[in-house]
């Protein structure tokens, strides 16, 4: 294995894909500390690390490297780090409050850069404002996590994960910001995940809303594997539908988006076919899903130019009111 300087990494949000980053970069020789909604999963990750199963029973138990302390703690400021390189944020979108931001803040030092994950909208520009002088970058990632229990994933599917600087234009000439994500980056690779770093992340995340918007409602809506949602022409037809209306208000509002739009959802749908999407997820789990964040922007923007969105109006509504 690539050796890669060590770093110290703070990961906000324990889910699946939390899980599944800090331990591979734990396993690979980087120092990470989770910061977790409950004092028993921190207790649960010092003390019995994480298992994580990858291909067919392939497991490992990860115990080196790994800190973990409620969040709490460093929202109350009874603890707070400075020290980290990066902090992952890796909560859902609706976790993005203000006690989170003022305990991201807690744990921000002088070299703190924050990376976020959430799939939709929004989040960015609220963590850019609150946060100031703190680069916030954005990832984009296809990797497929599985939570099976407080300290167990299973990666689900080996996917690609750009990361980018967001908004401030200026920032974005800083030529320590881009070697600091190259950095990150490299640890990244060694650590097992496919990463590039991207020049043009405002254009993947709304590429990725789009697909999002499209693939998320229908599978929560009618409860399939994505690869379904290409089995019937009634299914394709209203697939298309989303995906056109979300391209008319890309339009109107300037935000360009390369190549047609339903061939690249149908080719999601055909790689990730088997997959359960996050929001069918969130649904059969009974916990909120993050319609708001994805179709709701997406009719928030249409509003603002005046464009029909009738399909994502419905979806919204239909999974809202789940
Ligand atoms: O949210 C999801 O589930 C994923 O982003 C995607 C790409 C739709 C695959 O399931």
């Amino acid at each position: 294995m690539k050796r890669v300087d060590e770093m110290k990494i703070d990961i906000v949000g324990a889910g699946a894909l939390g899980l599944l980053y800090g331990g591979k970069l734990a396993a690979s020789g980087q120092q990470v500390r989770f910061w977790t909604r409950t004092s028993e999963q921190a207790s649960r990750l010092v003390s019995q690390g994480i298992t994580l199963e990858e291909g067919a029973g392939r497991t490992e138990v990860v115990r080196g490297n790994i800190g973990a302390y409620p969040i709490q703690e460093a929202i109350s400021r009874l603890r707070t780090g400075k020290d980290a390189e990066w902090i992952l944020v890796m909560t859902k979108q609706r976790h993005i409050d203000k006690a989170l931001i003022s305990g991201i803040q807690s744990l921000s030092g002088k070299n703190t850069k924050v990376l976020c994950f959430q799939n939709g909208i929004g989040h960015l520009e609220l963590l850019e404002n609150a946060l100031r002088s703190i680069p916030v970058y954005a990832a984009i990632t296809t990797e497929g996590a599985k939570r099976t229990g407080t300290n167990c994933v299973v990666r689900s599917g080996t996917g690609t994960t750009s990361v980018g600087l967001v908004g401030n234009g200026h920032l974005r000439e800083q030529p320590h910001l881009k070697k600091a994500a190259e950095k990150l980056i490299d640890a990244f690779v060694t650590a097992g995940f496919y990463t590039l770093l991207s020049k043009e992340i405002g254009r993947e995340i709304y590429r990725k809303l789009l697909i999002n918007a499209a693939i998320n409602p229908l599978t929560a809506i009618w409860r399939i594997p994505n690869g379904e949602l290409l089995e019937t022409a009634e299914r394709t037809a209203l697939l298309k539908q989303l995906c056109d209306e979300a391209i008319s208000v890309y339009n109107a509002k300037g935000v360009s988006f390369e190549g047609d739009a339903y061939a690249q959802v149908a080719e999601v749908c055909r790689s990730t076919a088997s997959n359960t999407s996050s929001m069918l997820k969130d649904v059969i789990q009974g916990t909120p899903t993050e319609i708001d964040y994805i179709n709701g922007k997406l009719v928030e923007m249409a509003r603002l130019v005046n464009i029909p969105v009738p399909g994502h109006e419905t979806v919204w509504r239909l999974v809202r009111g789940m």
